[in-house]
């Protein structure tokens, strides 16, 4: 993610999220010369999604994902999470963590599908909508079975073009 993606960014950013980032926060995470991977997926040259990683030692923070709504359902995010635990292995992280709207269901079943299950509860992390949000974490991405796990979700998605 470039400065220059900003404006595209900003409209997936306003169209998907109840509470969205401003352009100011992205700006602060781009200008971070370290610890931050935020990386967009574009088709065409157009922007249709998103992610961000917070990298601290040996743990990562997954601090945004989005995919544009005329883009979703095509596995994109799933891309996108298997990058993000790619960067993570690469960075020597152990441990990957998440904050996840209750209702989020689909989100939540893409976390799921990537190893994280619900730790805790934040009450009311959602200032806009008052919403709890489910912290959820996967250990373990170092190690080999992270790696076979990861290989498996490859192969779903190559037999399921
Ligand atoms: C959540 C979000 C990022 C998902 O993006 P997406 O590109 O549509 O996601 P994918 O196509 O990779 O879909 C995940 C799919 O994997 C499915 N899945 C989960 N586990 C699976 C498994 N083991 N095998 C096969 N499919 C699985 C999910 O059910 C979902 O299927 P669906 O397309 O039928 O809903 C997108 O909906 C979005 O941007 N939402 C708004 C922002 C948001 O909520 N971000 C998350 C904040 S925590």
């Amino acid at each position: 993610m470039r400065k220059r993606d900003l404006a595209q960014v900003m409209a997936i950013e306003q169209e998907v999220f109840p509470e969205p980032w401003s352009r100011k926060v992205f700006v602060s995470e781009l200008a971070q010369r370290r610890g931050r991977e935020y990386r967009v997926g574009k088709v065409a040259r157009a922007v249709v999604g998103y992610f961000g990683l917070m990298l601290v030692e040996d743990e990562a923070h997954v601090s945004t994902i989005a995919v544009a709504s005329s883009f979703q359902h095509q596995g994109i995010a799933t891309l996108f999470m298997l990058e993000s635990v790619r960067l993570a292995r690469e960075n020597g992280v152990k441990r990957v963590t998440l904050e996840v709207a209750v209702s989020n269901e689909r989100a939540m079943s893409l976390y799921r599908r990537f190893g994280f299950a619900p730790v805790g509860v934040r009450k009311g992390y959602y200032q806009a909508t008052g919403e709890d949000a489910y912290l959820m974490v996967v250990e373990g991405v170092d190690t080999p079975a992270y790696a076979t796990r990861m290989a498996g979700i490859i192969g779903e998605l190559r037999s399921a073009k």
